[in-house]
């Protein structure tokens, strides 16, 4: 890979901050997006700007075909098995708790279970928490071992004749572990159980193949994938997303509306109530052509090597706590040194023009059982370099000397 060609296509990397030059490590919060995509909303806006869906007039239709055909961008870069399982959202979060209302209102009863996992993101937990309430379903939970791994043996034991759902996470974002998902797909399989994978913190890293994975939902953010802010995908395996009634009522997802009784668009529009994010969904594609483009095998080999040497520079300081020691990890390192606050750590480092994510990470749970408040986080890009650990490195260094 070309790491500065790409480079040049981030300008915001060649900012500084603080009069340092900026070094981005908090990819895992949002990515930095490439002149490609930002031009385009440009373009959008200054040349093609109409309600999709909606209008027999040129330009209307022109936006409607731009927006379809990333449409089809999507199914092509997860390998669905047609476009209209692809459903665009707001974001991740949006996708689950689509899934979360519509699944549970379909399929479960009061005292149905869902699985989820200990190491989910907020999103994950609280939007069947929601159901808890709406549907009284009971939320069971897959612990993890000390490695921050799931721990499928206890998988096993909490699949019952009333789990309705299992949904994880493919990759932790606190923990960095890469979650065994075929595995975990085929067990819930066996059971006739269908699966939910929030690929927020995946599906920029490594190649994602739906058909193949056979999962029967898949969700995941466009800002996280180097697209604009607001777009966000729910894939569904048809045979669900058509029994499935819809999340939200309005605009062009009817089939017909009268006083006395609606009926519903056919997918994917049943669940695309109002005016469509257009714009981003059209930027969108752009982003993962450009990943394409770039190709994410070579972006994985390339993430790994940086997330090894990073690992292996991280455990040389001294009294450094590294949470998440799965031998399969993907991006993300969470740490703590001494007694050194995670707080403290992410502003004397960004001071030095480093950001990186420090906190709980939307992941409250998790933090209760590994027994802290918060972690330093680190999450990297195949935009990030060597160069940029070494700095990372050196400041972490700096700032354990000022607390000595
Ligand atoms: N979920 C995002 C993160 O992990 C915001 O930082």
């Amino acid at each position: 890979m070309d790491i500065d060609k790409i480079r040049s296509d981030f300008p915001i990397l060649s900012t500084t901050v603080y009069g340092n030059p900026l070094v981005y490590l908090d990819n895992g919060a949002t990515t930095q997006k490439p002149k490609c995509v930002v031009e385009e909303i440009d373009k959008i806006y200054y040349t093609t700007n109409a309600n999709v869906h909606r209008g027999v007039h040129y330009l209307s239709q022109k936006a409607t075909d731009l927006a379809e055909e990333s449409r089809v961008v999507v199914q092509q870069y997860i390998n669905a098995e047609h476009s209209r399982e692809v459903i665009f959202t707001k974001g991740t979060t949006e996708s689950i708790n689509l899934v979360a209302h519509s699944f549970c209102r379909q399929f479960c009863k009061e005292g149905d279970e869902i699985i989820i996992s200990a190491m989910e993101h907020h999103a994950n937990i609280v939007s069947w928490q929601l159901q808890e309430t709406i549907k009284g379903i009971k939320i069971k939970v897959i612990p993890i071992n000390e490695k921050g791994e799931l721990i499928l043996d206890e998988m096993k034991k909490l699949i019952s004749t009333k789990t309705r759902l299992i949904s994880v996470t493919h990759v932790s974002n606190v923990l960095g572990t890469i979650n065994p998902i075929e595995e975990i797909i085929e067990i819930a399989h066996n059971h006739d159980i269908p699966v939910l994978i929030d690929a927020a913190q995946s599906v920029q890293h490594m190649v994602i193949d739906v058909q193949k994975l056979d999962c029967d939902f898949l969700v995941f953010s466009g800002h996280k994938v180097y697209g604009p802010n607001g777009v966000g995908v729910l894939y569904g395996k048809e045979k669900w997303l058509n029994q499935m009634p819809p999340y939200q009522g309005g605009g062009e997802m009817i089939g017909h509306v009268s006083f006395k009784g609606t009926t519903f668009n056919e997918l994917p529009f049943k669940f695309e109530a109002g005016t469509p994010n257009y714009p981003d969904v059209i930027a969108f594609a752009k982003a993962l052509n450009y990943i394409k483009n770039i190709g994410l095998d070579s972006i994985k080999s390339y993430e790994d090597e940086l997330l090894q040497y990073c690992s292996d520079e991280l455990t040389k300081i001294e009294d450094i706590r590294i949470f998440g020691t799965s031998e399969k990890k993907c991006s993300v390192i969470s740490f703590l040194v001494g007694n050194i606050h995670h707080y403290d750590m992410g502003m004397l480092l960004d001071k030095m023009g480093i950001a990186v994510r420090t906190g709980h990470h939307c992941a409250q749970p998790l933090m209760e059982e590994l027994g802290i408040e918060g972690t330093v986080r680190v999450s990297i890009a195949f935009y990030n370099t060597k160069e940029e650990i070494d700095r990372l490195i050196t400041g972490i260094k700096r700032v354990v000397t000022m607390f000595g």
